[in-house]
This record gives structure tokens, sequence and C-alpha cells, in this order.
């Protein structure tokens, strides 16, 4: 979606293959720093992008990201976004309103692979001069699905400019929470409205018309990520884990 509505000159990296898509594996550094170079901005999606075993976790998210970043700076890249997630706080409970400096609070080991992506981003950006943009992105979705959804939605709209004003605001490094607009929200979006984010969707407009959420007893902002029993989540085209 951000590929098509972004728009611009991208060149497109996954480890699946695919019409228009490079076929990158982010665990081989040789690999991804041949891949940026000459590129001015990266958005970082590529990710295991649920809960999952560390080990999977460790290669695809830790490793990953780093290879990114200091593909990244070698290859003298001017900026990255990194698709980080509302995981990375997700064990607060659902009373408290914070921001994106209160403490992280993972909710996993995917929580704490975007923790370590944002700390790896300041790191980069404080030491070696990249710039870094870092999106808590609540729940990417069409429209809210479950009444948790109602407080994390952020839709395909607001998403993208959220995206776009990662890429072209100015910043040295920034933690942004995503979320469109909504009464029952958890996060403080100063940061965001900060660097132009302005969003047009509101989830207060799906009330009524959502599932109940099966996470609600946990009382945690991330949800069922909060059980320490959940496994992952799958999304119907198999495993969340690639190859
Ligand atoms: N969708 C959401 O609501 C949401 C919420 C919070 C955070 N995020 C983050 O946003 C990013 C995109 O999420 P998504 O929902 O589009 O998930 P997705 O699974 O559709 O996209 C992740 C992509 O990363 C690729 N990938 C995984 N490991 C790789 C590797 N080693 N090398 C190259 N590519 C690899 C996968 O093949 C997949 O296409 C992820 O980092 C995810 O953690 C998404």
């Amino acid at each position: 979606m951000l590929a098509r509505e972004l728009g611009g000159r991208l060149r497109l990296l996954d480890i699946r293959a695919g019409e228009g898509i490079e076929q990158v594996d982010l665990r081989d550094l040789a690999a991804v720093e041949q891949a940026l170079a000459g590129v001015e901005k990266v958005v970082h999606l590529g990710a295991i992008p649920t809960e999952a075993p560390f080990e999977a976790i460790l290669d695809h998210n830790l490793r990953g990201t780093y290879n990114v970043y200091e593909a990244a700076r070698r290859q003298g890249v001017r900026r990255v976004v990194f698709a980080s997630s509302n995981h990375a706080t997700g064990m607060y409970p659902r009373s408290e309103h914070i921001g994106a400096e209160a403490p992280v609070r993972p909710d996993g080991f995917y929580g704490v692979s975007k923790v370590f992506g944002e700390a790896l981003g300041r790191l980069y950006a404080e030491k070696w001069g990249l710039e870094v943009a870092c999106v808590r992105i609540g729940s990417f979705l069409e429209r809210p699905q479950d009444a948790r959804h109602l407080s994390t939605w952020l839709s395909h709209r607001d998403g993208v400019a959220l995206f776009r004003a990662c890429l072209d605001a100015p910043l040295r490094f920034a933690v942004v929470y995503g979320v469109s607009r909504t009464s029952r929200g958890w996060w403080d979006m100063a940061a965001a409205e900060a660097i132009g984010y302005r969003p047009q969707d509101d989830a207060d407009a799906f009330e009524g018309d959502v599932e109940p959420d099966a996470s609600e007893h946990l009382g945690a902002q991330g949800g069922m990520y909060a059980d320490p029993e959940f496994r992952g989540e799958r999304d119907g085209r198999g495993l969340a884990v690639p190859p």
C-alpha cells in the first residue's frame, strides 16, 4: 500500500520475490548494502510482524534491522523510517495515557525487537548523523475490527500521510505513535503532530460496529500480546515467520 501511495522512484525489497520486488534477505548485510547503493531514504518494514520464537525474531528483526541501519550508514543514505510498533509499550494498562518518551514496556520478543530498532535508530542518528523516524504503528487496517481497534486504528489514508511526514519533515530523530483520530486514544500524538501529521479518519465512527475485544480482560494496551501464552498472529498466508 505504501509503495502504491507514496509514488516517486522506489526500490522494493522483500525476502519473498514478487512483481517489481527485488528478492533481498535482510539477514544478509552485504546484500542489503548493495541494495541501498544510491538510495536517499529507506522505509524499513521488513520483519516478522508479530510475536514469534526468539531465534526467529533475533534473525529477521534484530539482525535485519541492524543490517538496514548499518548498510544505510555505509551507503550514505540520508534517512531511515522504521516501522516500530505499539507493542514496544504494550504492557501499559489501558488506563494510562503515554507519550513516546515514557519508559518502554514491551509485551513480547516482537515488542523488544521494536524497542531495539528504536534504540539502534537513535544511536545511528546521534553518532553517525543518520536521520531516523520510528513509527509506533497501532493497527493499520482498512477499518477497526474489534473494540481494541477503536483505540489503536491507523487508517490506510492516515498511515500513508504519517509515513510521508516521516519521510519529508525536518528531523534528526523522532519516535511517533501512529493512530487515526479517536476519543479512546492511549497515546500522545504531539510528536506526530510536530512533524505535520493531521489524521483525517476517526475510529469513533465505527463505535457499535466492531467485534468485542477478546483481550479486554488483560487490560493491557498491547491486547492479546500481553497474554503469557500468546504465540503470535497468523495472517491467512500461512506462518508469519518467513523461510
Ligand atoms: N500492520 C500493522 O498494523 C502493524 C502494526 C505495528 C507494526 N507493524 C510493522 O510494520 C511492518 C510491516 O508490517 P505488515 O503488517 O505489512 O507485515 P507483512 O508481514 O505484510 O510485511 C513484512 C514483510 O517483511 C518481509 N520480511 C520478513 N523477514 C524478512 C527478511 N529477513 N528479509 C526481507 N524481508 C523480510 C516479509 O516477507 C513481509 O513481506 C512490520 O515491521 C511490522 O512489525 C505493522
